[in-house]
């Protein structure tokens, strides 16, 4: 029997980890390889630059270490450095390879359309018509989620908000009070550019932000739906997975690698997986 071949999921810091624990739920049978760049963290403030450099060095070094298929389970990467590491590096390099993102898939939910091809998709047939996406700087300078909306449902209007300094503030554990200020801060400024019709959704684009859900929704108008990016992911690498047998890896071992200071991030991290995590530095 072969050995077990894990799925790569990497993140800036810990923000991965709350998509990772949405994925270990739906595909209990998978085998899991996480890598946080905790030491370029956080990624929203660096330039597109480095995120591709860093971003590209991460997947290479998943795929070093036995990963067929990765997600980048991290907004700023996927926006930044997604299109150009799946359309050259990775095509020259490695084409057997797959390197998916957490943008494509809420891309998907919201527009009820195909990433690629852009055909009507029958399991994504609720879409609002205003969403907020909440996300960093660097993901809110990329456009990308606008664009690839609008590129395929143009009716859904999608106004972003930058949340400088949210993303790094969770990762060192800042007091609540102090986060929950940042949250209300941001939507603050979103609603006031919609003062008699409040966005009918919200998409918490910072894989960071599930751990302030709560003050996102305390913020946010009674009504405004938030969408899990977690549960989205979840579902299509579910459907990815079913229709690409060949990147299941098999039951096995999640791993955890951080290019940081391993037992500071595992002191701090299993919040974000729900619970305690050892990191180990990278090989
Ligand atoms: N968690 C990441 C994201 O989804 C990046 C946050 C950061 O490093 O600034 O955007």
């Amino acid at each position: 029997m072969s050995a077990p071949t894990p799925i790569g999921v990497f993140d800036s810091g810990h923000g991965g980890l709350t998509i990772l624990a949405a994925l270990q739920q739906r595909l209990p049978d998978e085998h899991f390889l996480y890598l946080g760049d905790h030491a370029a963290a956080p990624y929203g403030e660096r330039t597109p630059e480095e995120i591709y450099a860093r971003t590209q060095a991460a997947v290479e070094l998943l795929f070093a270490l036995g990963c067929r298929l990765v997600v980048l389970a991290c907004n700023t990467a996927a926006a930044v450095a997604m299109r150009r590491l799946q359309q050259g590096w990775l095509a020259r390099t490695h084409p057997k390879r797959r390197v998916l993102g957490v943008l494509a898939p809420m891309v998907e939910a919201l527009s009820g359309r195909a990433w690629t091809g852009g055909q009507p998709l029958p399991w994504h047939r609720q879409t609002a018509r205003s969403v907020a996406v909440f996300a960093t700087r660097r993901t809110v300078e990329s456009g990308a989620y606008p664009r690839e909306v609008a590129a395929r449902a143009p009716s859904v209007l999608v106004d972003q908000e930058p949340c400088p300094g949210l993303a790094g503030a969770i990762e060192r554990d800042l007091a609540e009070e102090a986060l929950a200020d940042m949250v209300r801060d941001a939507v603050e400024r979103l609603l006031a550019r919609h003062p008699s019709e409040p966005p009918e959704a919200a998409v918490l684009g910072c894989t960071h932000y599930p751990l302030v859900a709560a003050h996102f929704a305390a913020s946010l108008p009674t009504g405004v739906r938030l969408l899990s990016q977690p549960d989205v992911v979840a579902d299509s690498l579910e459907r990815y997975l079913a229709r690409h047998p060949r990147f299941r890896g098999g039951l096995g071992e999640t791993r955890f690698f951080s290019t940081g200071d391993s037992a500071r991030v595992s002191r701090l991290a299993g919040r974000f997986l729900g619970r305690p995590v050892r990191f180990s530095e990278v090989p």
